[in-house]
């Protein structure tokens, strides 16, 4: 195959990448998103300050425009990400236990309510453990309010409001066997021994020259896999240039073929130009969008 997305389909994936509604103008953003990916994950536009910047008002305009241009071209959409402690309005660090918990539930359901049947996987909780040896959650107003228990509440709303959307927990520095993945790889142990509905993984996996792909990302993969979930990567980057950064995407790629239960890719981002890491060069098309040698390698080891 001679794009990103039917090559990945040839093998049962998808391949998707983040996309803004803000560059849906632009003629070349669109045609590189029409033409080489079969999935997108709206950047930002599904965000609790997107979707709720005050309490009980909904706003869905710009991630219906990036659900609608997916949609009229058949692209799955993952819908990104329904509680997380960043993007967060400050009306909801101001609330008290009880009405946290209301607007928590009630954010997941209204929005994946406006999403139904749109969506094929949503993180409902992102980024809910602290990096380090420790293996400890994060400090948010969720775990702070609502204790540990807030990440099985939240899964729970969600299946209750959307049955057959893939429901993910997603994170960073979990791409490796670490202290924050073995915390992660705990709770999914957790939830798939009582019974609490999760259905898929996802492995941010941004990387730099100071966080590589690890060496044991296939095997990472696999044990969570091994678990009775999915796995996906979704929000791929790789900091750097040329041939180490072609290799570095082959590496990811096979990883995830050699993963049955791996089902797709997504990369952070269509060009280097709107790329939100500070080096700036981390996709798969330079900022003209012309295919970058990670582009190649990309698709040859789909
Ligand atoms: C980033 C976006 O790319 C930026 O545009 C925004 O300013 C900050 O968030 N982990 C996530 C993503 O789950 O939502 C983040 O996206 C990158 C890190």
């Amino acid at each position: 195959a001679s794009t990103l997305g039917a090559a990945a389909a040839e093998k049962g994936r998808y391949f998707g990448a983040a996309v803004a509604a803000n560059h849906l103008g632009e003629s070349a953003y669109v045609s590189t998103l029409n033409t080489e990916f079969n999935s997108v994950t709206p950047e930002n536009e599904m965000k609790w300050d997107a979707t709720e910047p005050t309490r009980g008002t909904f706003t869905f305009g710009s991630a219906d425009q990036v659900v609608n241009h997916a949609q009229g071209r058949g692209m799955k959409v993952r819908g990104h990400t329904l509680v997380w402690h960043s993007q967060l309005p400050s009306w909801v660090a101001g609330l008290g236990t009880a009405d946290l918990r209301s607007a928590m539930n009630n954010h997941i359901t209204q929005v994946m309510q406006h999403y139904k049947g749109k969506i094929h996987s949503w993180d409902v909780v992102n980024e809910a453990f602290q990096d380090g040896s420790s293996g400890a959650r994060r400090s948010s107003p969720f775990q702070d309010k609502l204790g540990n228990g807030f990440i099985e509440e939240a899964f729970r709303t969600a299946r209750a409001t959307d049955p057959a959307a893939k429901l993910c927990y997603n994170d960073y520095n979990t791409d490796g066997v670490n202290a924050k993945s073995n915390a992660v790889y705990n709770l999914v142990r957790d939830f798939k021994s009582r019974g609490v509905p999760i259905d898929c993984v996802g492995f941010q996996s941004h990387f730099n020259s100071a966080s590589p792909v690890p060496s044991d990302y296939q095997a990472n993969l696999q044990r969570f896999a091994d678990l009775g979930v999915d796995v996906q990567i979704t929000e791929l980057d790789i900091e750097g240039s040329g041939t180490a950064q072609a290799n570095s995407y082959t590496n990811v790629v096979r990883a995830c073929l050699a993963v049955s239960r791996c089902t797709g890719i997504t990369v952070w981002g269509v060009t280097d130009k709107y790329s939100w890491r500070a080096s700036g060069t981390p996709l798969l098309f330079d900022g003209n969008y012309a295919k970058k040698p990670a582009y190649t390698a990309t698709l040859t080891a789909l």
